[in-house]
């Protein structure tokens, strides 16, 4: 009896059923984290598994708390279809699968500005940067649920303000797509630590 009790919670955590995640400990979950260009067109994603992550996203750091992050999130066929049309046909083909679309912005003048005005040389770019904090949040949990994405950094932005609706004052990131993988990847080489490092 103990047996088929822990076979059946194994199954569970394997769907990523349940609050258990799919990807067990933070290594696992970086390590196995890729950008998925191959998507299970046969597996859905839930409205409510996606407030999850955006929920994660939420505890990401961002200057003085202003969270000037937001997600504009794909879920019907149509809608999902349109966004695919607005990432080139590269994209387009490697998010074939992906059952959900998602546009990411962040609101401008807020993160690194004082009283309206840039507090540094860096201006919006700090917006830019909380969004991108914002996104690998969003990304991780994603894998750790068992999910899959691809952030994507071609896409046409003016097309997506209006099929969105995203007002002037958000300046429109990336588009990830986000789904199951349908075969595993490459790791693609990073530089040795000794290139991007220095100790003093
Ligand atoms: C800001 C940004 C923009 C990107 N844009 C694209 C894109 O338009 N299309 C694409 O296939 N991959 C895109 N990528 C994915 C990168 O190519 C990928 O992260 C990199 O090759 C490392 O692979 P990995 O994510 O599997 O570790 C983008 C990644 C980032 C962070």
């Amino acid at each position: 009896m103990f047996f088929q009790i822990a076979c059946a919670a194994l199954v569970l955590c394997a769907c990523g059923g349940g609050s258990q995640p799919s990807v067990q400990g933070f290594d696992d979950v970086v390590a196995s984290r890729r950008s998925i260009r191959d998507y299970d067109a046969s597996r859905s994603i839930s409205q409510e598994e996606v407030m999850e992550l955006i929920k994660c996203a939420q505890e990401a750091p961002s200057w003085a708390n202003q969270q000037p992050s937001k997600y504009y999130v794909a879920m019907t066929p149509e809608k999902v279809a349109a966004v695919k049309e607005l990432v080139g046909d590269g994209n387009k083909r490697n998010t074939a699968g992906a059952p959900v679309m998602i546009v990411s912005t962040y609101i401008k003048g807020r993160s690194g500005f004082f009283r309206s005005n840039p507090a540094n040389e860096i201006g919006d770019g700090w917006g830019a940067y909380d969004n991108g904090l914002s996104n690998a949040y969003f990304i991780l949990k994603a894998r750790e649920r068992g999910f899959d994405t691809l952030i994507m950094g071609m896409r046409d932005s003016d097309a997506l303000r209006n099929l969105f609706a995203i007002p002037d004052d958000e300046c429109i990131m990336a588009v990830i797509s986000l789904g199951y993988r349908a075969s595993d990847p490459n790791r693609p080489d990073r530089k040795s630590v000794n290139e991007v490092v220095k100790f003093f």
